[in-house]
C-alpha cells in the first residue's frame, strides 16, 4: 500500500476537514458580516399610513422646526412621536380652505378619520436598537451639538423617512472615538442641531471649522463613553 500511495496522502483527508471547515466559516462569516442588520438596515423604509408623512414637504418647504412635532427631543432620552392632535391644528376639515384642493383633501383624510376615532395614527417605527442596548440618550447628544443629521441623514430631503445610518455599535464608537480629537467632523454650534441643510454643508467642510474645535468641544459635558455598561445592560 505505501508503495502505491505515498505517505503525505494520509494526511489528505484531515487537509480536506480543514479545507471544508475553513471553507465553511468563511462563508458563514461572510455571510454574518454582509447580511446582518448593520448593512441590510440602512434604507429600511417601511411603508406608512397615508404614503408616509412628508418631512421635505413639512420641515423642508414650510420650514417647521424638528421641535414642533418631537417636542421632548432635548429634555427626554426618548424622541416622540407627535400625536393626531398636532397634525389636526393645521388639518382639520375648516382650516381646509387655506389648501383649497380636492386632491389635499383627499391625501390628508386619513389624519381627520383617525382624530374622529381618537384612534393614533399607526406610524411604523423606522430606526430601532436592539433591546439589548439601553435606552438611547437623545437630550445629551442635541445638548453637545450632534445634529439629527449626523444620525438620521438629509431628514428636510425625504418625501418619506428612510434609514440612513447603520446605528451599529462600529457606527456608535466610531463617532465617540473620533470626537475628542476632530469635534468639527461630528459637534455643530448648538442653536444649529436641527437646521438640517446648514449643518449638511458645514459637515461637509470640516476642515473649514477646525479653528472653532475648542469651542464646540465645551458643549460635551461627559467624554463620548466607550466602557459597555454606557450602552448595554
Ligand atoms: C409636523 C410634524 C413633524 C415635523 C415638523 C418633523 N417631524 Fe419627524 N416625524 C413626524 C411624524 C408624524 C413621524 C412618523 C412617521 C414616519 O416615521 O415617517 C416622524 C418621524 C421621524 C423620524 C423617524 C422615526 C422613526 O420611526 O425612526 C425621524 C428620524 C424624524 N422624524 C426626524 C425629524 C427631523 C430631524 C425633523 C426636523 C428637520 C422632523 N422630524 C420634523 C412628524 C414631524
Ligand atoms: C403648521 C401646520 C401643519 C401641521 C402641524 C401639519 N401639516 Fe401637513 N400640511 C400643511 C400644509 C400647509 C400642507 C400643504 C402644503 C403644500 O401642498 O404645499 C400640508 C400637506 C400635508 C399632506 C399632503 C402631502 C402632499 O404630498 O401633498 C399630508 C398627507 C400631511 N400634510 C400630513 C400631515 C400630518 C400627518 C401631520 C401631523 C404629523 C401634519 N401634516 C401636520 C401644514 C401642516
Ligand atoms: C447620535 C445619534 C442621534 C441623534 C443626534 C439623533 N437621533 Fe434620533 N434616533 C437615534 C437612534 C439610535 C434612534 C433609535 C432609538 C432606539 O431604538 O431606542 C433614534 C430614534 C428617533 C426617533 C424615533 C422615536 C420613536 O419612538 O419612534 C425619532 C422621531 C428621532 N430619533 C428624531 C430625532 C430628531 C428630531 C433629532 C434631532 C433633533 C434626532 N433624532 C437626533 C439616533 C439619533
Ligand atoms: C456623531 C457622533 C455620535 C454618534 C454617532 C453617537 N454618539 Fe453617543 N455621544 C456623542 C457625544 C458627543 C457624547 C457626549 C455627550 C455629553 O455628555 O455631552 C455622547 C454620549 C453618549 C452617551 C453618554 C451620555 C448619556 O447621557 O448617557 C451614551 C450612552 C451614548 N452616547 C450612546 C450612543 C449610542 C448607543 C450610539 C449609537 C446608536 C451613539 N451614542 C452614537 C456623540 C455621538
Ligand atoms: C456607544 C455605545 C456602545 C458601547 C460603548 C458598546 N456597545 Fe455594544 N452595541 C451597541 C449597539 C448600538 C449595538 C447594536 C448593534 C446593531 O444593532 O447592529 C451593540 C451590539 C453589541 C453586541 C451584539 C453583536 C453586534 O455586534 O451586533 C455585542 C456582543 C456587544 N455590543 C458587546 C459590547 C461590549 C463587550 C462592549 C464593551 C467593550 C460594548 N458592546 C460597548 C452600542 C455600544
Amino acid at each position: 500500500m505505501s508503495l502505491i500511495f505515498p505517505k503525505w496522502l494520509n494526511s489528505l483527508p484531515p487537509l480536506i476537514a480543514v479545507g471544508v471547515v475553513g471553507g465553511l466559516t468563511a462563508t458563514v462569516g461572510a455571510f454574518w458580516y454582509y447580511a446582518t442588520p448593520k448593512f441590510w438596515r440602512v434604507g429600511y423604509t417601511p411603508t406608512q399610513p397615508g404614503g408616509g408623512f412628508n418631512h421635505q414637504l413639512h420641515a423642508g418647504k414650510l420650514g417647521m422646526d424638528c421641535r414642533y412635532c418631537h417636542s421632548n427631543i432635548e429634555v427626554s432620552a426618548e424622541a416622540n412621536i407627535p400625536s393626531v392632535h398636532v397634525c389636526f391644528g393645521c388639518h382639520a376639515e375648516n382650516r381646509l380652505s387655506q389648501f383649497q384642493l380636492a386632491a389635499h383633501k383627499e391625501k390628508t383624510d386619513f389624519i381627520r378619520e383617525a382624530y374622529e376615532q381618537d384612534a393614533p395614527i399607526e406610524w411604523r417605527r423606522v430606526h430601532v436598537l436592539p433591546d439589548y442596548v439601553r435606552n438611547f440618550p437623545h437630550a445629551s447628544h442635541i445638548a453637545a451639538g450632534v445634529s439629527c443629521y449626523s444620525c438620521h441623514g438629509q431628514i428636510m430631503g425625504m418625501p418619506v423617512v428612510y434609514q440612513a445610518e447603520p446605528l451599529s455599535m462600529s457606527w456608535c464608537l466610531d463617532c465617540h472615538r473620533d470626537v475628542q480629537d476632530n469635534p468639527q467632523n461630528h459637534l455643530v454650534p448648538r442653536d444649529m442641531v436641527t437646521k438640517l441643510i446648514a449643518v449638511e454643508a458645514r459637515l461637509s467642510n470640516p476642515s473649514d471649522h477646525v479653528a472653532d474645535a475648542a469651542r464646540l468641544l465645551e458643549n460635551i459635558k461627559l467624554t463620548p463613553p466607550e466602557n459597555c455598561g454606557a450602552c448595554h445592560y
